[in-house]
């Protein structure tokens, strides 16, 4: 506890450049950034079809398509800086419903120059949290998306082209957590619950999504899967048991189902703290992968970031009531790590819409006076031939490749 402490007092780009320092393994962690306190239409086109999910956890989706008519499309594209931007952003943002994605939406929204897609799995929370924060009608749309089966992605990305809606920027944020379960759970595919959802929907989504983003014509195209300096070993929380460590891929290979094979990526035992590790570490690689293989050609900036440790969030829902409890109080003031929502959502949305910030391939993160800088990746976060198999096992998983 002591070192954990001490782990969280030094700031996030504290560098120790060698593994395993923390020792101990009575360090063992069901908890996140090394503390714990447990056991530790083309928008104007003639025709808009409007399309409204009402969807609940529990009972199937139902959808809702009206025809509405609009006036005749006039092409306007969008021009860069100097220019006036003659039409909003149209900006995609998954888990929009609370914490960070919803700060994003909200600060974007604001600004009056993004039209925000509020991609949730909960269409009647979506719609009160974008309520609450005061954001305007004519600012977002929310479409259904469950990350966590690769239908309901599929069928997102048809719902959005059918909405003629262009792309200009993808921002794949959510993720679930799960430090205290002790058996995995699966996503209707079969995946291991974090990595099918944080990792594997949002790769299946944002392939399926990447022509899309091509044929924008805005000025500056990004797709942002949010990292986390939990993923990354190269920094003292990141050295924090349970590591994130993707080992040979053996149980990513095998498709994570828990039956024939692993649940988990390295192919050992289920540890649910890790797993959300692990889907960082692939969320971190994959975002290089199409940095590598489509920046070039496409001129789309591909970006992740670490936000900041946001203590309030719903991602730690799962954990026990006296880490939530005092989990936010010591950020603030013991390690001072603590952002609030509403200044992580700026620090993302300066990463959707900052015009200095389009150098892709950058992991970025903000020092204590809130200034963006680009972070170094762990070794395996940054490892190409990681990043490349990972890709190719999620292309056969999600069904892109034989
Ligand atoms: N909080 C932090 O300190 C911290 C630090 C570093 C990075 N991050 C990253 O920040 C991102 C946002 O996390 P947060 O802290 O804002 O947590 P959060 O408030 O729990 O937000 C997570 C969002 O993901 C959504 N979600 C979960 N499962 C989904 C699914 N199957 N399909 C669609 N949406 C799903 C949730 O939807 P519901 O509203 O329906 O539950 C929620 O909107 C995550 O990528 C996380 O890894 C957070």
């Amino acid at each position: 506890m002591a070192l954990q402490a001490a782990a969280a007092l030094l700031p996030p780009t504290f560098s120790i450049h060698k593994e395993g320092k923390s020792g101990g393994a009575s360090l063992k962690d069901s908890s996140f950034f090394g503390v714990s306190i447990s056991d530790h239409v083309k928008a104007d086109s003639a025709l808009k079809t409007k399309i409204e999910f009402i969807s609940s956890r529990k009972s199937p989706t139902t959808v809702r398509v009206q025809a509405v008519a609009t006036t005749a499309p006039t092409s306007t594209p969008a021009t860069f800086q100097g220019k006036k931007t003659l039409r909003k952003g149209t900006v995609i943002i998954t888990g929009a419903s609370s914490g960070l994605g919803l700060a994003t939406a909200k600060s974007l929204a604001e600004t009056g120059k993004w039209h925000i897609i509020m991609a949730c799995r909960d269409f009647l929370k979506a719609e009160k949290a974008a309520k609450s924060v005061g954001m305007s009608k004519e600012n977002y749309t929310i479409m259904h998306l469950d990350l966590s089966s690769l239908d309901s992605v599929r069928q997102f990305v048809d719902n959005f082209k059918r909405s003629n809606r262009p792309l200009d920027v993808l921002v794949c944020n959510a993720a679930v957590y799960q430090p205290t379960a002790r058996e995995p759970s699966f996503t209707a595919d079969g995946f291991e619950l974090s990595v099918g959802t944080n990792h594997l929907g949002h790769f299946l989504l944002s392939r399926l999504l990447l022509d899309d983003m091509k044929q924008s014509d805005y000025p500056s195209k990004r797709l942002i899967i949010v990292g986390s300096i939990t993923g990354n070993t190269n920094t003292l929380a990141g050295n924090v048991p349970p590591k994130a460590n993707l080992g040979d891929v053996r149980g990513l290979q095998g498709g994570l189902n828990g039956l024939n094979t692993s649940s988990m990526i390295d192919g050992g035992d289920f540890d649910g703290a890790k797993a959300y590790k692990d889907s960082k570490v692939c969320n971190m690689l994959t975002m290089q992968e199409f940095h590598r293989r489509y920046h070039e050609d496409t001129g789309i900036t591909f970006a992740s970031l670490y936000p900041g440790c946001i203590a309030t969030t719903g991602l730690f829902r799962e954990h026990i009531p006296l880490f939530r409890l005092l989990f936010p109080t010591f950020q603030k003031y013991v390690t001072k790590g603590f952002v609030s929502e509403e200044e992580a959502g700026k620090r993302l949305a300066q990463v959707v819409s900052d015009p200095s910030l389009t150098k892709s391939g950058v992991y970025w993160s903000w020092n204590k006076d809130s200034a963006s800088f680009e972070n170094q990746l762990s070794q395996e976060a940054s490892d190409a031939d990681k990043a490349r198999k990972v890709w190719e096992i999620s292309e056969k998983l999600v069904g892109l490749s034989g």
